[in-house]
């Protein structure tokens, strides 16, 4: 009997793919039992045909897409070379010409996300995009399929590897925010261009993705608030610590007022908080739903086998597709539209410290001023004073951010303060 032979072509051969390559390697042996069906990579398109790449052979390099595009017997594009362009159109192209398709590329996906969902079902065509958030933890499928059910309310996660990474080390080494991001960067868990990661854009198209299908609304990256870690000091970090709490950079995707909250901020979690627990390049991503209650993914979220996992994952599933002639039903698509919150509506507590003159009634006129714009106080600490000018740390109560951002206005005209060195948001109501 002949051999059921499935060919696909890889694009790109960098972190991901070089890591995709490789997996599709180690499972050959297991594949036919998988999925009934060998997998062949017949082409990888890179962009410099020279580079050295271990492990994939010179003669399957192509640096022409019209190479893949016109050869029929490719059904599968694995697209791992990144950015909008000229991924969004080759995935086109690709389903276009009913070729599955399987990509990690986040950037494209949180903007041209559900224009390529709905064109994939008119087509018939699988596009499936497990690795996109979260690296090898599953979290799409789910949100798509077994969570569908559960009237999800909130979505918390830590999702990108490069800044837990950070953190991680900036926390429990007292390393400095430059090594941290290039060991981070060695590892290949950061972008290309890292300050995707660190400014909070790669964390907030990630939300685009979990917030679209969670609540089955169209939400893209622009409609999400970023805050990154590049403000954070040793000393937000070690103060943090001494309230109980762990700084983290956290993707918020949830549902109030009829509207959805997507924001990616840094925020101080309590220690005990499954969240605080989450070290190194690790992610971990927290739901809520009426009907579900609580529940927790955690793994790797990001470098090569990881990610490879996720991605091979997509692969096994459309070849099992192709073979039962199952292909093009992907879920996702946005049937409601729901309006995005401004963050200026949303409500925080938030982690604020002040440089204050250190002279009687200093306290009394910032708390005065708190109060006056309905910023309550729940905590707050005065460290010693050092040339007359003294620290205060305070942490508030649930605020609207408006208001909050009102009375920061307002202490930054007062002479009695000298500096507003840190604002971070703080987990719970
Ligand atoms: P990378 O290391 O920069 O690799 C990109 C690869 O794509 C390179 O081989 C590059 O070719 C090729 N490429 C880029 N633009 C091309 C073009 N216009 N034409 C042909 N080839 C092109 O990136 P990566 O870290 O593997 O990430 C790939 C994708 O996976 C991105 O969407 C990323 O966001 C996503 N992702 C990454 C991770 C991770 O941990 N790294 C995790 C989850 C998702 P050359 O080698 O010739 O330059
Ligand atoms: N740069 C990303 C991260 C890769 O650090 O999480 C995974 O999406």
């Amino acid at each position: 009997m002949e051999k059921n032979v499935i060919y696909a072509a890889l694009l790109g051969a960098g972190t991901v793919g070089s890591g995709v390559y490789k997996l599709a390697g180690m499972l050959s042996s297991e594949m036919v039992q998988k999925t009934g069906a060998c997998l062949v990579i017949k082409k990888v398109l890179v962009r410099n045909l020279y580079k050295e790449r271990e492990g994939i052979p010179q003669d399957v390099l192509t640096d022409n897409w019209n190479e893949i595009l016109e050869d029929r017997e490719i059904q599968l594009v694995i697209e791992v070379m990144g950015g909008v362009e000229p991924a969004n159109t080759y995935i086109t192209q690709a389903i276009l010409a009913g070729k599955q398709v399987v990509t990690a590329n986040k950037d494209l996906l949180a903007e041209h996300g559900q224009e390529l969902l709905t064109l994939a079902e008119n087509r018939g065509v699988d596009l499936q995009f497990e690795a996109a958030v979260a690296g090898a933890i599953p979290i799409i499928r789910p949100l798509k399929q077994s969570l569908s059910a559960s009237m999800l309310t909130e979505i918390m996660g830590i999702v990108n590897g490069t800044t837990n990474y950070i953190l991680t080390k900036m926390t429990e080494e007292n390393m400095s925010y430059e090594e941290a991001l290039r060991q981070a960067t060695d590892l290949g868990y950061a972008e290309a261009d890292p300050t995707a990661d660190v400014e909070g854009y790669d964390a907030g198209r990630k939300v685009a993705i979990m917030a679209s299908l969670a609540y089955n609304s169209g939400v893209v990256f622009s409609d999400v608030y970023t805050e990154g870690i590049t403000r954070i000091t040793a000393d937000d970090v070690r103060y943090a610590k001494e309230f109980g709490y762990v700084i983290k950079l956290v993707g918020v995707a949830a549902l109030s007022d009829g509207q959805i909250e997507a924001r990616v901020h840094p925020m101080l979690i309590p220690a005990q908080h499954p969240l605080a627990s989450v070290r190194d390049s690790f992610n971990a991503v927290f739901v809520h739903g009426e009907a579900c209650d609580d529940a927790m993914f955690m793994g790797r979220g990001a470098g090569m086998m990881p990610t490879a996992s996720a991605v091979m994952g997509d692969v096994i599933i459309i070849m099992r597709n192709i073979l039962h002639d199952n292909c093009g039903w992907n879920g996702g698509v946005a049937y409601k539209k729901i309006p995005v919150k401004p963050i200026e509506e949303t409500k925080s507590r938030f982690f604020v410290r002040l440089k204050v003159s250190d002279r009687p009634g200093a306290l009394a006129n910032i708390a005065g001023v708190l109060g006056n714009n309905d910023v309550s106080i729940a905590q707050v600490v005065q460290k010693p004073s050092k040339d007359g000018i003294a620290e205060l740390v305070i942490i508030t109560g649930s605020v609207l951010e408006r208001h909050f951002n009102d009375a920061m206005v307002i202490l930054k005209g007062m002479s009695v303060l000298k500096e507003i060195c840190g604002e971070i948001r703080v987990y719970g109501e």
